[in-house]
């Protein structure tokens, strides 16, 4: 078995007229818990499509359980696909189906299960998710983080392998953060899948990561542990981690020199002033005349 689930070589792609991609390199071990964090509107969900299939190259490759996909016939793609879970950015849910029908739609539609099996593996991992008393209920229904974890629930339906979550606690509260890091963190240890977590939340990013990878400038540009994360001294990793405006992202992009001049010019120091005068007493009745 070879070691790499992922393995992603010199991976170029335009899209709209420009380069999101730029020799885009990317290994995942069996395994690991691979964290891919950078700016919005960086290429990060469309790391994910190349990985399922969904997008294939300008060049360079991008091989997964040893298919280069980009090449792959499409039932090829489907055979690697089968491996995979989606927990799609949208959550991508049928509005038209309740959440029983959502979750086991690939069960009935791709694994043909005999239906008490569906509805047996629907409940359990609903159960796993920590959604109850849902399944007859409409996504339209249910609240934002609800909702993510019926998409994590129907991704995890088949015991994939592999599963690749798109931002997975983007909307949720922090107990709702805390309970999804602690799924991928037992999805790691119980099944032993290998998972990609594209997120913005540095604090579960250090939680559930085994290395993180931070995306820029069209590639993986640091990739490490999240000590190795917190020990580097390069700038621009700095930057992102601490979430600086200033600094060399954003000079790049020129949102710095936007950022300075659309702030107010910095008023000249007020010279000191001495201790107000005492405020005249209060008086409930006018000054006699
Ligand atoms: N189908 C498409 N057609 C044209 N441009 C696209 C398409 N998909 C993505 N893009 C562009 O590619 C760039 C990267 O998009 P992508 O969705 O991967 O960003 P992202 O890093 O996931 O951002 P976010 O953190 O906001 O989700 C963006 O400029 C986006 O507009
Ligand atoms: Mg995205």
């Amino acid at each position: 078995m070879p070691e790499h689930v992922i393995e992603i070589v010199d991976l170029c792609k335009s899209l709209g007229g420009k380069q999101v991609l730029n020799r885009l390199c990317l290994q995942v071990r069996r395994g690991e818990t691979f964290v891919i964090i950078g700016r919005s509107g960086t290429g990060k969900s469309v790391t994910l499509k190349h990985i399922i299939g969904l997008m294939k190259p300008d060049s360079g490759t991008c091989t997964v359980f040893g298919t280069e996909m980009g090449k792959a016939t499409r039932a090829e793609a489907e055979t690697v696909r089968r491996r995979i879970g989606y927990l799609f950015q949208s959550g991508a849910l049928l509005a038209s189906m309740n959440v029983e029908d959502n979750v086991a739609l690939p069960l009935r539609e791709i694994e043909r299960m005999p239906e008490d099996q569906v509805l047996r593996t629907v409940r359990e991992k609903l159960d796993l998710v920590d959604l109850d008393k849902v399944e007859l209920k409409m996504p339209s229904e249910l609240s934002g983080g609800m909702r993510k974890r019926v998409g994590l629930a129907r991704a995890i339906s088949r015991n994939p392998e592999l599963v690749l979550y798109d931002e997975p606690t983007s909307g949720l509260d922090p107990i709702g953060t805390a309970a999804i890091d602690e799924l991928i963190l037992s999805m790691k240890k119980k099944l032993k899948v290998t998972q990609i977590v594209v997120t913005h939340d540095m604090a579960s990013a250090r939680r559930i990561a085994d290395r993180i990878g931070l995306l820029y400038d069209g590639r993986i540009y640091f990739t490490g542990t999240p000590a190795d994360l917190d020990e580097t001294t390069d700038v621009v990793v700095h930057q992102f981690v601490h979430g600086e405006v200033a600094g060399p992202m954003t000079e790049k992009s020129g949102e710095t020199k936007r950022y300075r001049r659309q702030r107010p010019p910095t008023p000249p120091p007020a010279p000191p002033t001495p201790h107000p005068a005492p405020a005249p007493e209060k008086q409930d009745f006018p000054p006699p005349a």
